[in-house]
């Protein structure tokens, strides 16, 4: 296992084309080192979701594990990676949240996100599987999958007024903030 190199906003490999891997490609030593990595790259940047590009590999693959936050209303989403994932939005309802991402540190802005979505994506062994998810977790998955098609979170803001950086967040939006997102 190792902890990987996180690009940041203005490296070409945030905004390229991903591959979907096939299903012999999943079951390669690479990729299920790619995986470890990505997992212990996520826990140590205390993200809760981490997707392929943003450790320099254009493939479709991601991971996201949110904790759960009571106070905030906040479901837990167990650990779960996501390999060839596709989104569907099911509501035509867009919920504000802040957001951040590893790629763009110390930053955050406020982004309109479906409160509910199925995601459907092969697991580490191939199989398919479907879940829903919805609020934070469904935030997330959004976030995440947006990587794979070189979208980040500012790309869906509706006012980049709402930009701070997280100390300036803290003094002037923190305690009525709610969760955030990596
Ligand atoms: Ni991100």
């Amino acid at each position: 296992m190792a902890i990987l190199k996180v690009a940041r906003l203005g490296h070409p490999v945030l905004r390229a084309a991903t591959q979907p891997l096939t299903r012999s490609q999943i079951r390669s030593s690479d990729v299920q080192r790619l995986i470890d990595d990505m997992i212990e790259t996520m826990h140590e940047y205390e993200g809760v979701g981490l997707a392929a590009p943003q450790v320099h590999v254009p493939l479709r693959v991601a991971v996201v594990e949110v904790p759960a936050a009571p106070q905030e209303g906040r479901e837990a989403l167990p650990l779960t990676i996501m390999l060839n994932p596709v989104v569907t939005l099911l509501s035509d309802e867009r919920v504000l949240g802040w957001e951040g991402c590893l790629s763009l540190p110390d930053l955050r802005g406020l982004v309109p996100r479906a409160p509910q979505v199925r995601l459907s994506a092969l697991d580490r062994q191939a199989r398919p599987f479907s879940i829903e998810a919805q609020g934070f977790a469904a935030r997330v998955v959004q976030h995440e999958c947006d990587h794979l098609d070189g979208i980040v979170y500012i790309d869906r803001m509706n006012d980049l007024k709402t930009l701070s950086f997280i100390a300036e967040f803290d003094r002037f939006v923190g305690p009525e903030a709610g969760p955030v997102d990596e």
